[in-house]
């Protein structure tokens, strides 16, 4: 047969090829709501990560593909009010094929956003009732920011609210992210405790390295400058999720990580890829894998059972999210891989059917 016969086969085939894989193993799992993911319960432990959804319309190509092996989207992130966000190149590189020849993306965008209120209208007027659960990313610039997030997106449709603690534009006007200051971080869950919220609450963190670990980045990449890269101490993440840990009582799971913050890449002549912070931007994909996942395993052994621990770096196959839920996530969630391949939905879609792994993964938990 023709290879463009193939071709054709292939892509007609795809939305039945999924419709099975989801028909056989819900058919087969006990109970359709096979896994419980951070206190939210999801068919598949696999969501579409925050900033690959900015708006709640964006949300709309993932609802209508109901039939996709996807167990949630996170939407935002959101600021109490609407922002512009940076003017320039945010982004590198500009095509799917380039990332992946490079294995990273940057990106220096600014959260740019519709503010808290008109997300929470607009998610209220999209979902009354999501197809897929969706959970509302919030950023702030201080305590009451991320308080008034809580509160505004509790009484949506969200089934959650996920505490982005790891944007480094959003952190007082700071260089680096609020998840680097513990003394921020605890005002902020404090002021939290006392608002009683009653939908389960994530924090997302940022991919933690030590001076070592930044020295070893310099060796295997000297292309980027990780030189503005904040780093911490060793102790640093058993504190932080010991902090965590007392309040046990709102906090449902971790998200490990966001981007790596403030990396530059330059071309030969110096002049960095992205045009913000004097080209400083997020580092994300295949890069931060090693570092991600690191923390979701120290991560899940320090933490107790009733706080989950959620994957998020580097996921662009099948066989990358078996990598995360073996090494202890509860579920992963991705951005670069739909950002930079454009149709996120297909992007979910070839996750499940282009890994043999991943599919027999989910058989196995669907059939204990
Ligand atoms: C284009 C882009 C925009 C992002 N925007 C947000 C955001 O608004 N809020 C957030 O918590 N994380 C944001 N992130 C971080 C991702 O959600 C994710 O945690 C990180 O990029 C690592 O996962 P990845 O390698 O799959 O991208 C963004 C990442 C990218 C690439």
């Amino acid at each position: 047969m023709h290879v463009l016969s193939y071709a054709v086969i292939l892509i007609l085939g795809l939305p039945f090829f999924n419709n099975y894989i989801t028909q056989t193993t819900l058919k087969k799992g006990k109970h359709p709501m096979t896994y419980l993911v951070g206190g939210i319960p999801m068919l598949f432990p696999i969501m579409v990560g925050a900033g690959a959804c900015k708006t709640p319309e964006s949300v709309i190509p993932y609802m209508r593909r109901g039939n996709l092996l996807l167990g949630a989207v996170v939407t935002g992130s959101y600021t109490p009010d609407a922002r512009s966000g940076n003017d320039g190149i945010l982004s590198y590189p500009d095509e799917w094929q380039k990332f992946l020849e490079l294995q990273f993306g940057l990106n220096a965008f600014g959260m740019p956003n519709m503010g808290y209120s008109q997300a929470a209208l607009e998610l209220s007027q999209l979902f009354p009732a999501p197809a897929y659960p969706v959970i509302v990313s919030i950023a702030g610039f201080s305590v009451e920011d991320y308080v008034k997030g809580l509160t505004v997106f509790q009484s949506t449709s969200a089934k959650g609210v996920e505490m982005n603690f790891g944007c480094p534009n959003a952190h007082d006007k700071k260089t680096v992210p609020i998840a680097y200051d513990i003394i921020s971080m605890i005002q902020v869950l404090e002021a939290s405790k006392e608002l009683d919220i009653d939908c389960p609450i994530w924090i997302k963190l940022s991919p933690y390295v030590t001076l070592e670990e930044r020295e070893e980045l310099t060796a295997l990449y000297p292309h980027l400058d990780f030189s503005n890269v904040p780093t911490v101490t060793e102790s640093f993440l058993k504190e932080v999720l010991h902090h965590i840990m007392t309040y046990r009582q709102f906090i449902r799971a971790v998200v490990f990580s966001n981007t790596l913050p403030n990396v530059i890449c330059r071309d030969a002549n110096g002049k960095p890829a992205t045009s913000p912070n004097d080209g400083k931007a997020g580092l994300s994909g295949p890069i931060i894998k090693a570092i991600s996942l690191n923390l979701v395993k120290r991560a899940r052994a320090i933490l107790p059972e009733d706080i989950d621990v959620i994957g998020s770096g580097g996921i662009l196959t099948g066989d990358d999210v078996v990598d995360y839920l073996e090494a202890g996530a509860a579920g992963v969630q991705c951005t670069s891989g739909p950002f930079w391949y454009g149709d996120g939905p297909r992007f979910f879609a070839n996750l499940v059917i282009e890994s043999p792994r991943l599919q027999e993964y989910l058989t196995q938990q669907a059939n204990p």
